[in-house]
């Protein structure tokens, strides 16, 4: 089993993994724009294939990407998975009658509603307690669908020919023309500083910099991550201001690590955080039995070099001060034996951030943790003894972390990756 999705902000990401997770641990969800996504896909029978609706439709990009490989679907099982912000009809079928077209099987259809990624525009913008009850309600589903599908019983949203119809009139009929080409009216205002991040993370490659400010070429899919990343909120297309950026991770990280900091006498609790970034100073165990203190030290005396990297809360607090760990691969498994390991002194960083020279940067994935506080020299043993005794294994390396704001540290077992 293999995933294959687009996911401007983070909304099909999010529920192709949490979907993959359920139903097999092992299968990669590799993201439409990676270079190599369609020769994964040969080795697999059976596909997860996950995408935003855009008005009640496919998007560019997700059409051309099942066109332009027509000779890969023939025999392979498809789920066609359609995220949308309030109605698409038959979003799942769009994608399913093109790949069946081209010799898939259509096993079955999932819509998943969840928060509207248009940041420009204020038609269907929740709070944020809306949006994460809307998050709540699409993690129920996509477990309840998983457990169906493990029982061999299928979704089939999307797939009638009355859903069909839902989708050309509520919206295919009066919009077709935006999703028949990429779009040429994405906007850069000059608010933009030229920093170079919409650049890198659009998956049509449909930016440059030209003359230090960001320019748009034809080819935009409208997926709205640039215009949901921009820090000068320069960036805009359906609007023509951007209201409030959407981002699936950055906002329920936020709440994550709300919990984190406000912990206060927690002694022993679960909490799930999305991957994230540190960026510190890297040593190896075998540099000698004080070198995490000398990579402290390093880390500390040259914070300067790194403090507007650091990640902060709606107060201008630091998020987090993290001694991160990796084995030898950089897998972020556990040290080989709980002894020899790499370790990362450093500091919540944004996504985007760079390390500067002498500073290494980690992005760690999402876990499922157990958090600790760190009492004495025993708490590590004690808590692999509880997991043991409780039958949990360890699913990566274990991590230290100081709350800014405490000064408290805790160790961080993390039990499942999400
Ligand atoms: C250009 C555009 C058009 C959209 N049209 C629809 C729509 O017709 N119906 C709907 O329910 N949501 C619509 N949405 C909302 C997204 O489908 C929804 O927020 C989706 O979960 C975003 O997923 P992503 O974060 O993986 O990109 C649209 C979003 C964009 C950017
Ligand atoms: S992300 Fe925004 S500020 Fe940075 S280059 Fe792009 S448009 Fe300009
Ligand atoms: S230009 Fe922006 S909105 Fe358009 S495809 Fe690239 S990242 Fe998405």
């Amino acid at each position: 089993m293999i995933g294959i999705y687009l996911s401007g902000t983070g909304n099909s990401e999010h529920c192709i993994k949490k979907l993959l997770f359920y139903l097999d641990k092992t299968a990669q969800a590799v993201p439409m724009e990676q270079k190599d996504a369609g020769h994964l896909l040969l080795h697999h029978d059976f596909i997860i294939f996950a995408y935003p609706v855009h008005f009640s439709n496919i998007p560019v990009m997700v059409r051309d990407f099942i066109k332009s490989r027509q000779n890969l679907w023939k025999n392979k099982k498809v789920l066609c998975v359609a995220t949308m912000g309030l109605f698409s009809g038959d979003g799942a079928g769009c994608a399913a009658r093109l790949l069946k077209k081209y010799g898939a099987k259509i096993v079955g259809g999932l819509h998943i509603h969840m928060p509207d990624s248009v940041c420009d525009v204020k038609l269907l913008k929740g709070s944020p307690e809306q949006n994460l009850k809307i998050i709540q309600a699409a993690d129920r589903k996509i477990e309840k669908c998983a457990e169906g599908i493990r029982n061999g019983i299928y979704p089939r949203d999307g797939l009638f020919f009355y859903d069909r119809i839902a989708g050309l009139l509520g919206q295919r009929l009066w919009y077709y023309r935006k999703t028949k080409n990429y779009s040429d009216k994405l906007k850069i205002s000059n608010a933009c500083t030229g920093c170079g991040l919409c650049t890198r993370v659009c998956p049509m490659e449909n930016l440059t910099l030209e003359n230090g400010k960001a320019a748009a070429g034809k080819h935009c899919t409208m997926c709205y991550r640039c215009i949901s990343l921009c820090p000068a909120k320069a960036i805009t297309l359906l609007g023509r201001t951007v209201i409030e950026q959407y981002r699936y991770g950055r906002y329920v990280k936020k709440k994550d690590d709300k919990n984190l900091c406000l912990s206060g006498d927690i002694s022993k609790s679960n909490l799930q955080k999305e991957s994230f970034t540190v960026i510190g100073k890297e040593g190896v165990a075998t540099d000698g039995s004080d070198f995490i203190q000398k990579l402290w030290e390093d880390a500390n005396s040259h914070f300067g070099e790194v403090a507007h990297l650091a990640k902060k809360d709606e107060n201008g607090n630091i998020l987090g001060i993290w001694g991160a760990m990796s084995d030898f691969s950089r897998s972020f498994q556990p040290w080989e034996g709980f002894n020899q390991g790499l370790y990362l002194a450093g500091v919540e960083c944004e996504d985007d951030s760079e390390a500067p020279d002498g500073w290494t940067k980690w992005v760690i994935p999402g876990y499922e943790y157990i958090y600790v506080e760190r009492k004495n020299e025993d708490t590590f043993s004690e808590v692999i003894k509880y997991l043991e005794d409780h039958d949990i294994s360890l699913a990566g390396a274990v991590h230290d972390f100081t709350c800014p704001q405490t000064g408290k540290g805790y160790m961080f077992f993390p039990i499942r990756k999400l």
